[in-house]
C-alpha cells in the first residue's frame, strides 16, 4: 500500500541571516560559506516558537489538501528542537488547528525525521482502516541549539516548518529506514537537566562532547564522510525493494545540509544533479524541515508534477538515514 500527497504547506520566518551578517561576530567570509557548502542566506526565528511555525505549515498543507480537520486522524511531529520536553509538539499542533479527532505524538530521527514520519504515517495508514488522513509536520528551530561561536556548525543551519497532509492510496511506494548509533556522539546536543553529572562520571564512560551544554557540537568532516554514504545507500535500498533504478526517478529531493555532499551523492548514485532538487542556498539546512521544504516549494512552483517519481532521501544525528520512493 502508498500513501498519496494531497497537500503540502510550508512557513519560513522572515527574519534572514545572510553570509556576511557572521563577519559581525566570527571569523568568516561568504565565500567560504558559499563554496564549502553552497549556502547563502538561511531564515531566522528569533523567539517565535517551533509549535507556531509548524501550525503555520500545518494550516497551509490543510488548506492545500482541502479537508476538514477534523478528520485528521493522527498527527506526527518530527522535530529536533522541540519547545518543551513535554508536551509534544504534535499535541500543542493538534490543538491550535483544530484536528480534534486525532491521535498525536512526536518523533526525533533529527533530520531525516520527516523521511522516518512519512513512512510511520504510512504504516498507520495502512493498519488502521479508520484512519482518513494523516498529517506530518516537520518544524524546526535550530537557532536556538546553535553555538554561535562555533564557525563551523552556525552557518550551516537554518528554521522552519513544512507540513503534509497524507491518505492511504494504490500508487508506488517503497522505504528503507536505517540507523548507526555508533556515530551518535558525532552531531549532538545534550539535554540540560542530566548533562553535567553525567558528563563528569567516569563510569559512564561518556563519549558525547563536554561542553556548551544544550548547544549543538559536531564533528563536521566524520559526518561528511557517513553523509556521502547515507544518501545514495537509502536511496539503493529503498529502490531494489521495488525494483526501480534512479533513471525511474523524475526527482530526487535529498536532506539540504551541504551542496557538495549532494553532488557526490549524485555522482555514486550516476544521476544528473538536474534532478537533484537544491533549495539550500536560501533555507541552510533545517533538519527534519528540509526534505519537506524543498518539496513543498518545488510543487508550488510547478517543477515537480503530479504523477512523477520522487526519491526523498535524509540522513542525520543518530546517525539516522533513509529513503522514501513514491509516485506524487
Ligand atoms: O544534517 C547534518 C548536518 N551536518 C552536516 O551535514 C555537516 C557535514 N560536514 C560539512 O558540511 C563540512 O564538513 C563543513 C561545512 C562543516 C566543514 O567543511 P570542510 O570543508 O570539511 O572544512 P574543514 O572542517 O576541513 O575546515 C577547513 C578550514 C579549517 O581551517 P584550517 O584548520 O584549515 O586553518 C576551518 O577552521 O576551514 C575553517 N573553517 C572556516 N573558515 C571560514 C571552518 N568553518 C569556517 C567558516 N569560515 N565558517
Amino acid at each position: 500500500m502508498g500513501i498519496s500527497i494531497l497537500g503540502m504547506g510550508r512557513y519560513v520566518p522572515d527574519q534572514v541571516l545572510k553570509n556576511d551578517d557572521f563577519t559581525r561576530f566570527i571569523e568568516t567570509d561568504d565565500e567560504w560559506i558559499r563554496t564549502r557548502t553552497g549556502i547563502i542566506e538561511r531564515p531566522m526565528a528569533g523567539w517565535e516558537p517551533t509549535w507556531y511555525m509548524g501550525k503555520q505549515a500545518a494550516l497551509r498543507a490543510i488548506e492545500a489538501a482541502g479537508i476538514d480537520p477534523a478528520k485528521i486522524g493522527l498527527v506526527i511531529s518530527c522535530t529536533a528542537t522541540s519547545d518543551f520536553h513535554t508536551p509534544s509538539m504534535a499535541s500543542v499542533i493538534q490543538h491550535e488547528i483544530g484536528a480534534i479527532s486525532a491521535a498525536a505524538f512526536d518523533m526525533n530521527a533529527a533530520c531525516s525525521g520527516f523521511v522516518y514520519a512519512t513512512d510511520t504515517a504510512r504504516r498507520f495508514l495502512e493498519t488502521d482502516d479508520t484512519l482518513k488522513y494523516v498529517l506530518v509536520v516537520a518544524t524546526e528551530a535550530l537557532s536556538r541549539f546553535l553555538d554561535f561561536n562555533d564557525r563551523s556548525s552556525c552557518i550551516l543551519f537554518g528554521d522552519g516548518a513544512a507540513a503534509v497532509v497524507l491518505e492511504k492510496s494504490d500508487k508506488l511506494y517503497s522505504s528503507a529506514l536505517c540507523s548507526d548509533g555508533s556515530g551518535a556522539s558525532l552531531l549532538c546536543a545534550r539535554a540540560l537537566s542530566v548533562a553535567p553529572e553525567v558528563a563528569q562520571d567516569k563510569e559512564f564512560n561518556d563519549p558525547f562532547p563536554k561542553a556548551p551544554l544544550h548547544k549543538l557540537q559536531q564533528n563536521g568532516k566524520e559526518v561528511y564522510k557517513f553523509a556521502v554514504q547515507a544518501l545514495p545507500k537509502s536511496f539503493e535500498l529503498a529502490a531494489e525493494k521495488v525494483s526501480i533504478t534512479k533513471d525511474d526517478i523524475d526527482w530526487f529531493v535529498p536532506h539540504q545540509a551541504n551542496i557538495r555532499i549532494i553532488e557526490t551523492a549524485a555522482k555514486k548514485l550516476d544521476a544528473p544533479m538536474e534532478k537533484f532538487i537544491v533549495t539550500l542556498d536560501h533555507y541552510g539546512n533545517t533538519s527534519s524541515a528540509s526534505i519537506p521544504l524543498a518539496l513543498c516549494e518545488s510543487i508550488e512552483k510547478g517543477i515537480i508534477k503530479r504523477g512523477q517519481k520522487l526519491a526523498l532521501i535524509g540522513f542525520g544525528a543518530g546517525l539516522t538515514y533513509g529513503g522514501i520512493i513514491l509516485e506524487y
